[in-house]
């Protein structure tokens, strides 16, 4: 059930950063086998694939099989020749650091509660005492229309409401493109899976944007804990000077290393669903460091919270069973928002062991 507070007192973590500690709290330290470091280094020169959306113009079905086959092999890639304006990228990334250099006391007008976790917030997940990960960050809604309420957006600095609508227009076209991709190459109507999401300007969509503040002893925290994203896809435009994010691939962490202006999009647990497995979403974790903070804005491209999500039915065959149930999106998310980040348990538990 929805919770309506948080269970401890809410600590901001840029708080506890600026504070000039030399040690981090206890909550704040991971077991050691969860330590960033602790496992095997992967080789430094793998890295999530690169797609070049201009392909698309020139040779669809070559584009979309490179895309489809880093859907199937990663469930990560960048992206770039994207279409959406590098000013306004730029805008963005301007616009949400100076938001989180505001002072403490303007930032939490819009502190958050665990019932929609809209505004300012420093944890995901109710649970009293769990481990905790150093970021704070400011989560809105922003489809479907009906949920959108502008007036929980910053007002500071003047061009944030702003950019964020012209910003997000483009990056929903991003993706609208990218769900055509995506049902071509399953071999699916290419108007399939968008559907299947509720609809043009139907699905739903939320944005996060995470703040990674320096951290005195990076090697016993995480900004984010592994996890995977449990909605449809996330468009994800990570900081352009310092890198962070790193994503699971056979057995290894491998570091994303941003390129300029390119996005990192990656599956969540919902298109996992929808295409009976044959896309992944991958855990991934975010590491902080000591000397300089990181900001990125996650945009959740997701299905509408209240349609019914199942394997694609052109998808399953006597061969292939569905591998899931069908289930809403908004009772799916439940999870993540009571636990927190916990890896890919969830939609691993709801795998069908024996065919129905
Ligand atoms: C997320 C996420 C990665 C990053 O917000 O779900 O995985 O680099 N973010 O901030
Ligand atoms: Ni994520």
């Amino acid at each position: 059930m929805y919770m309506t507070s948080w269970p401890e007192p809410v600590i901001r973590v840029q708080h506890l950063s600026e504070s000039g500690i030399r040690a981090i709290p206890e909550r704040y330290v991971k077991l050691p086998g969860d330590r960033p470091g602790s496992e095997a280094m992967a080789d430094v020169h793998v890295s999530i694939p690169v797609i070049d959306m201009r392909k698309l113009l020139s040779d669809e079905r070559a584009a979309a099989d490179e895309i489809g086959d880093a859907c199937r092999e990663w469930g990560f890639f960048q992206v770039v020749n994207h279409g959406v304006s590098h000013e306004l990228v730029a805008g963005m990334r301007e616009a949400w650091r100076r938001f989180f250099r505001l002072p403490f006391e303007e930032k939490n007008k819009y502190a958050n509660s665990p019932a929609t976790y809209e505004g300012y917030g420093s944890r995901l997940g109710v649970e009293k005492g769990m481990s905790l990960d150093w970021s704070d960050y400011f989560f809105l809604h922003y489809l479907p229309v009906e949920v959108r309420d502008p007036s929980k957006w910053p007002t500071l600095p003047d061009s944030c409401r702003e950019l964020l609508v012209k910003y997000s227009e483009e990056v929903v076209k991003l993706g609208n493109q990218l769900m055509k991709i995506f049902s071509i190459n399953l071999g699916l109507e290419e108007g399939y899976l968008l559907e299947a999401f509720g609809g043009v300007g139907n699905m739903s969509a939320c944005m996060r944007a995470n703040y990674y503040p320096q951290c005195p002893q990076p090697h016993l925290a995480l900004g984010l804990s592994p996890h995977s994203d449990p909605g449809g896809m996330t468009i994800l435009l990570p900081d352009e000077n310092i890198s962070g994010l790193q994503v699971h691939h056979a057995g290894y962490w491998v570091t994303v290393k941003p390129i300029p202006n390119a996005f990192v999009v990656n599956l969540g647990d919902q298109l996992q669903v929808l295409s009976n497995g044959k896309y992944k979403s991958v855990e991934h974790r975010v590491l902080v460091n000591a000397w300089k903070e990181r900001v990125s804005l996650a945009f959740f491209y997701n299905p509408r919270g209240d349609i019914l999500i199942k394997p694609a039915e052109p998808l399953v065959t006597e061969a292939e069973p569905p591998l899931y149930p069908a289930m809403t999106f908004d009772e799916y998310r439940l999870y993540i928002r009571t636990r927190g980040p916990c890896g890919k348990s969830q939609v691993d538990s709801q795998l069908i062991k024996s065919p129905p």
